[in-house]
């Protein structure tokens, strides 16, 4: 059984984590996709808002599931028998700061990172470009699922 996690802050998650993810799941057998819980970084949605819009947006991929994580991804991924990390690559900047991360985890247990590249269509969306865009009245449609979009416009409308 080959087991991967796709980790991040998925704050929220976005159509180009989904291609990831959906891409990781034909690789591994199983895809645990896992939520970063970090009390000391400021987030728009809480960790069970962006778990629920993570279940609902993986709802149709048969073995991905999704959980959430603190502390460190190798712990994560030792505690429920992960043997690698998926990341998506949107270009070099990705590169440059995922590398290290790839490199730090496999010295500290040995768990291999796989590097997907991102589809060429997505290569511009990030969680934090759509908050941005939404934030000043951009439209984000298409970028982030139907479901997140609404949650946004709402989230977004009570903080303003
Ligand atoms: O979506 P993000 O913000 O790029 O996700 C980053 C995340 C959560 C995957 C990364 O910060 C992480 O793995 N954090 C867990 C803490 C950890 O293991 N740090 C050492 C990495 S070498």
């Amino acid at each position: 059984m080959r087991r991967a996690v796709c980790p991040g802050s998925f704050d929220p998650v976005t159509h180009g984590h989904i291609d990831i993810v959906g891409r990781a799941a034909k690789l591994f057998d199983e895809v645990v996709v896992a939520v970063g819980v970090n009390a000391s970084k400021n987030r728009l949605f809480t960790a069970e808002e962006r778990i629920e819009m993570l279940r609902e947006a993986c709802a149709g991929m048969a073995n991905v599931t999704v959980s959430s994580f603190s502390g460190l991804i190798v712990d994560f991924c030792r505690e429920i028998d992960a043997q690698a990390i998926v990341k998506g690559l949107r270009g070099g900047n990705d590169y440059e700061y995922e590398l290290p991360m790839a490199q730090m985890n496999s010295h500290l247990t040995g768990v291999e990172t796989v590097f997907v590249p991102t589809t060429a269509a997505l290569g511009y969306v990030s969680s934090s470009l759509v908050k941005e865009v939404a934030t000043f009245g951009g439209d984000v449609t298409g970028l982030v699922p139907d479901a997140v979009l609404a949650r946004l416009t709402t989230r977004l409308a009570e903080r303003a």
